[in-house]
């Protein structure tokens, strides 16, 4: 079974293009048969800014999927919620955690904004789906669950933890990707991809039962990764003959420069859209 009629489209992105802001954070709408899917809300004005110059009627959307609990993902929920009384909403209880990222001895607050956390609560509770498996959310559509991290050189970057003094290390188990499967094989959105993308793809096919990936869009978290993690991720990357990959939010300059000379992967930015038609 495919998915027919797909398309997808960049709200919120680190790059836009003109007409649109540009901010630290990541969502993508996506319309599958007729369903429409928000993935991730961005971080602050450019969400709805941006869904309104693009047309996108955010009170017409039937799912909500938030990739993790990071404020640059979130920061739009209430403001769905505002307008949208019959959504549903899926993420990983995970997403509600307090969290921080230490970088250089300074600890920076990076979870959801208390505006976000208590708009959750006017949700009814058939309409929250809390998620730590696999489930599908629209026709030939799933989201990922907890992915398991067995991949060994795709190790967290060692700056998130629970607490401020930086002795519960956060392994962000909330990340999730979501999968479309198409007529030209899986489409593969991520938020920041903390799991790590070999780790991902490979939970994907396993879970999916496909082999071909067409399209893979979204944030790789691939900022100062070391020299040894980004040659093997490229390189397995290549093995998995992807059409196109679109490298956005948190991907990273240097790991962006070498996606595109070696796998011919494109810049995301806010208003770029694709679809698949029959
Ligand atoms: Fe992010
Ligand atoms: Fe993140």
């Amino acid at each position: 079974m495919h998915a027919e009629n797909i398309r997808i489209q960049i709200i919120v992105d680190n790059e836009a293009q003109d007409g649109l802001q540009a901010e630290h954070g990541f969502s993508l709408w996506l319309e599958i048969d007729g369903k429409k899917i928000l993935f991730d809300t961005g971080q602050l004005d450019a969400f709805l800014y941006n869904a309104k110059q693009l047309h996108i009627d955010l009170g017409e959307t039937d799912t909500l999927v938030l990739s993790h609990g990071h404020y640059d993902h979130t920061g739009g929920l209430a403001d769905v919620l505002a307008c949208n009384h019959s959504v549903d909403v899926y993420c990983h209880a995970a997403a509600f955690l307090p969290r921080y990222s230490i970088r250089d001895g300074i600890a920076k607050p990076i979870k959801m904004t208390t505006r976000a956390m208590a708009s959750i609560n006017t949700l009814s509770e058939e309409r929250m789906h809390w998620v730590t498996k696999s489930i599908n959310i629209a026709n030939s559509t799933a989201i990922t669950g907890e992915i398991p991290r067995k991949v060994a050189f795709e190790t967290s970057d060692g700056s998130f933890y629970f607490d401020q003094d930086g002795k519960r290390a956060d392994a962000i188990v909330d990340d999730m990707a979501l999968w479309v499967n198409s007529s030209q094989g899986l489409i593969i959105c991520i938020g920041c991809c903390h799991a790590g993308i070999i780790n991902t793809i490979n939970h994907i096919k396993k879970t999916s039962g496909v082999s071909k990936i067409h399209a893979l869009i979204g944030g790789l978290h691939l900022t100062g990764v070391d020299e040894s993690r980004l040659t093997q991720t490229i390189a397995l990357l290549k093995q998995e003959n992807i059409d196109k990959i679109i490298t956005c939010h948190c991907t990273g300059d240097t790991a962006h420069q070498r996606l595109r000379e070696q796998l011919k992967a494109e810049k995301g930015f806010a208003g770029m859209a694709f679809q698949i038609t029959p």
